[in-house]
């Protein structure tokens, strides 16, 4: 396949297709990895089907994913029907549940927002896009009085073996969510900058909007892309630099975080909007600057086998891109040490104002 047929396929936004046009491609993307179009096996060996139906109505509730699967050089991943451009599968899962540790140790806590009493005394919690769920895992744990939701377009989450007070669905931020009005009292959301177009966003901020209760808070957790391009080491900079293109090509914004507050959150409503940024050290000899260098390499072996198609000129060998991984992790040692950063993350809270407030 050419370079522009390639760049096409993952880095352009996708029209609707018809299943027999998925059936197809499905057929045309194993090529690259030899498995069976219907299913495969994972590197660790977990048996999945990724025959999972075309798109769903809005208000799916099963745990059925969403979005076709294709599979390249052994990595799962998403088809067109959603944008999202990491992999869906055991080790990217893996790389998220240390992601929150990361989180967590960065920011200090689990939420800014000022939700801790009634967290405490009983609240109705929604993780959106929670992925395999780590944060509403150790929460639900956290806080037995409440009750946990999580919705994800992909089922990553536990399925049986999970706290009494959590539950689960599949569900599209990018469509009607599957909730009454005014069902939440806190509403978490971490990481959807490489999930959600700018349509997706509106969608989702209307939706989160609709199902949370008067005076009920909503917190977003989100880096920018396009900062994250503009610092750190040169191969750091060059792994952003294509990530930040490939999001724009299927319709996301990298810097979408410096929209929500400013704009989005305001313009749908919120109120008492306030948010908080931390760098994000690497590879600066901390704990917290570790565990940040793992994830850079975990995140870039996620998309290495789409950037080796995309620039094979650079990353189109094993052998290129084990240099590329080694050079991941050693430049940010020939940097000063004020420069050893990954850009910065922002936490943004707002409140859905009481019925008696004006907007
Ligand atoms: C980077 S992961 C973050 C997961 C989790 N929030 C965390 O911080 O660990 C992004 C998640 O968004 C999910 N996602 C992508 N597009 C989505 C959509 N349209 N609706 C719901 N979830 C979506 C992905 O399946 C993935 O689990």
């Amino acid at each position: 396949m050419s370079f522009v047929a390639f760049f096409r396929r993952f880095a352009l936004p996708r029209k609707s297709k018809t299943r027999q046009q998925h059936v197809e491609k499905r057929k045309e993307t194993d090529l690259y990895s030899g498995s069976s179009i219907k299913n495969t096996i994972s590197k660790t060996g977990t048996f999945r089907s990724v025959d999972s139906p075309p798109s769903q109505a809005a208000t799916s509730s099963s745990s059925q994913s969403t979005s076709q699967k294709r599979t390249i050089d052994g990595r799962r991943y998403h088809d067109d029907n959603v944008p999202y451009v990491l992999p869906d599968d055991d080790e990217d899962k893996d790389r998220l549940h240390q992601q929150h540790w990361m989180l967590k140790l960065a920011y200090g806590n689990n939420f800014d927002a000022p939700v801790e009493a009634q967290l405490e005394n009983g609240a109705v919690v929604l993780d959106s896009g929670c992925g395999p769920a780590t944060w509403t895992l150790e929460l639900a744990n956290a806080y037995p009085h409440s009750t946990f939701y999580g919705i994800d377009v992909a089922p990553q989450f536990p399925e049986t073996i999970k706290p009494f007070n959590c539950n689960f669905q599949v569900a599209d931020l990018a469509s009607k969510l599957p909730f009454p009005d005014n069902t939440f009292d806190f509403i978490h959301q971490r990481l959807l900058v490489v999930a959600l177009s700018r349509a997706g966003w509106n969608n989702c901020i209307s939706e989160l909007y609709r199902i949370l209760k008067p005076g009920g808070w909503i917190e977003f957790r989100e880096t920018d892309i396009r900062v994250a391009s503009e610092t750190g080491s040169p191969s750091f900079q060059f792994f952003f630099e294509k990530l930040r293109i490939m999001i724009e090509g299927r319709g996301m914004v990298p810097s979408m975080v410096t929209e929500l507050d400013s704009h989005l959150l305001k313009e749908q409503g919120f109120v008492s909007i306030q948010s908080r940024s931390i760098p994000m050290p690497v590879m600066d000899g901390s704990i917290l600057g570790q565990l940040a260098g793992d994830d850079l390499i975990s995140l870039f072996e996620g998309l290495a086998p789409i950037m080796s198609k995309l620039y094979p000129e650079k990353l189109g060998t094993d052998e290129q891109i084990a240099d590329f991984k080694r050079a991941l992790r050693e430049e940010w040692a020939d940097l000063d040490e004020d420069k050893r950063y990954a850009g910065r993350w922002w936490d943004i809270c707002a409140q859905k104002p009481l019925e008696n407030d004006t907007k």
